[in-house]
């Protein structure tokens, strides 16, 4: 990994954020950090790390400077090759812009808006189920069958196959943001295989012709992109909108299951669920943490980096900053303005499948809020721990009807 060396104005950090502990909570070791300076020196990783909400903000919207295009994880590209070709999420522009330009094209408001339908149909269906369940596992039983049914019919790819190689690939593909350590080697082991299903999905012939990945072939046509960049298109869709969402699922549903008064309010006010699920996406943000590397020697907020080095971003520290979230930033309330918060990053990345994962939230938290009274944990969550995601694989609730 490339190093820069720390330069005395900086606090040297022995700890290891991605180590089980930290994982399973993280907040203690990101307070801690965040109080010792703008950055701070990881020992074990040797690399400068950004944790407050103003520095990795300007970070992520500085793209000239602080780049994608050497890899978004620790692995510096100019060094050693990327484990898959590079997409758009590990491209700087001018490269970046042809497959931004496309990918927004297809994720516009206009073929947004019309998924909706299809999104409540099936919203009511697994909602009337829970309900009926009284008990059930909000993450296996909700937050993944949601996306994996309505994301993978909104793409346009088979229904056969989807959970058994979506969700390893996406934590592979994920784990490729953080260190190459055993826990990392252990979702490359369990991803083996999903490569070529993601990638045979990706072609045009596999997809369904009114999906969202066949008009990325549309852009093929028109000569905004190459064949392969469409194919890097889809495939950057399929491994990075399904994971994601599944998370963020799960983590509002934790969020409301341990704040009963949350849920009340919600309860009383469903329009408010947009607010609910903004807050989660702050409050516990699915992406933690991921890297960026300097295009140049910089001086950042007095530390000095050097060129060619990565730096780590803690978006989950950032995302619970109380120098702008308030005393209270480390409080889960739905009546926060918490917009603006970076767990979809900011600036020329910026999540461009934000809208499907929004609206796939909004309507089946809507439901949700609804039609059921209260929500509340009748057994121990279990975390999901990975280097760059934050979720639980596990969350027993019960829930009474309205
Ligand atoms: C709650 C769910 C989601 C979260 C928290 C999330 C988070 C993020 C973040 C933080 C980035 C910026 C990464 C960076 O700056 O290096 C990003 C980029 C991206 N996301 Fe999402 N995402 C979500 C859902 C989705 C969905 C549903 C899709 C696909 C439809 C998607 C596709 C992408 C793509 C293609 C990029 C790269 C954009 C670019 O480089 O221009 N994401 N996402």
């Amino acid at each position: 990994m490339t190093s820069s060396t720390a330069d005395g104005v900086v606090a040297s950090i022995p700890d290891d954020p991605y180590d089980d502990a930290n994982l399973t909570d993280p907040y203690p070791l990101f307070d801690r950090m965040r109080e010792a300076g703008p950055a701070v020196w990881l020992e074990q990783y040797g690399v400068h790390a950004f944790t407050r909400f103003e520095q990795c903000r300007q970070i992520l919207a500085d793209h000239e400077r602080f780049i994608s295009g050497a890899g978004v994880g620790p692995r510096n590209y100019h060094q050693e090759p990327p484990w898959r070709p590079a997409g758009i999420l590990d491209s700087d522009p001018p490269a970046h812009t042809p497959l931004r330009t496309a990918m927004s094209g297809v994720i516009s408001p206009r073929n947004i808006r019309v998924l909706r339908a299809a999104f409540q149909e099936f919203a009511v269906r697994l909602v009337d189920r829970v309900l009926e369940q009284r008990e059930f596992d909000a993450i296996t039983e909700l937050a993944e069958l949601f996306p994996i049914e309505v994301f993978g019919n909104a793409v346009g790819i088979p229904r056969e196959g989807r959970a058994e190689n979506l969700l390893p690939h996406g934590a592979m593909n994920f784990s490729a943001f953080g260190p190459e350590d055993a826990r990392y080697a252990r979702y490359f082991a369990a991803g083996e295989g999903t490569v070529e299903w993601v990638m045979s999905n990706c072609a045009r012939e596999n997809l369904s012709p009114d999906g969202l990945g066949a008009k990325i072939w549309e852009y093929a046509d028109q000569g905004v992109i190459t064949s392969d960049e469409a194919t890097r298109l889809v495939r950057a869709l399929l491994s990075a909108g399904l994971d994601t969402t599944v998370l963020a699922i799960g983590n509002t549903m934790k969020c409301l299951a341990t704040h009963a008064s949350e849920w009340a309010a919600l309860h009383e006010s469903p329009p408010l669920a947009r607010f609910a699920i903004d807050e989660a996406l702050r409050f516990e943000s699915p992406f933690q943490s991921f890297f960026r590397t300097t295009s140049r020697k910089a001086e950042f907020h007095g530390v000095r980096l050097a060129e060619d080095a990565k730096i780590a971003l803690f978006m989950g520290a950032a995302n619970r900053d109380p120098r702008r979230f308030g005393d209270d930033a480390g409080e889960y309330r739905i009546e926060r303005d918490a917009s603006g918060h970076l767990a979809f990053g900011i600036g020329i990345h910026q999540c461009v499948g934000q809208p499907i994962s929004r609206l796939e939230m909004d309507v089946l938290f809507s439901e949700l809020a609804r039609r059921v009274r209260t929500v509340e944990l009748v057994g121990e969550p279990v975390p999901f721990l990975h280097n760059t995601l934050r979720g639980w694989t596990h969350l027993p609730v019960r829930v009474t009807p309205a």
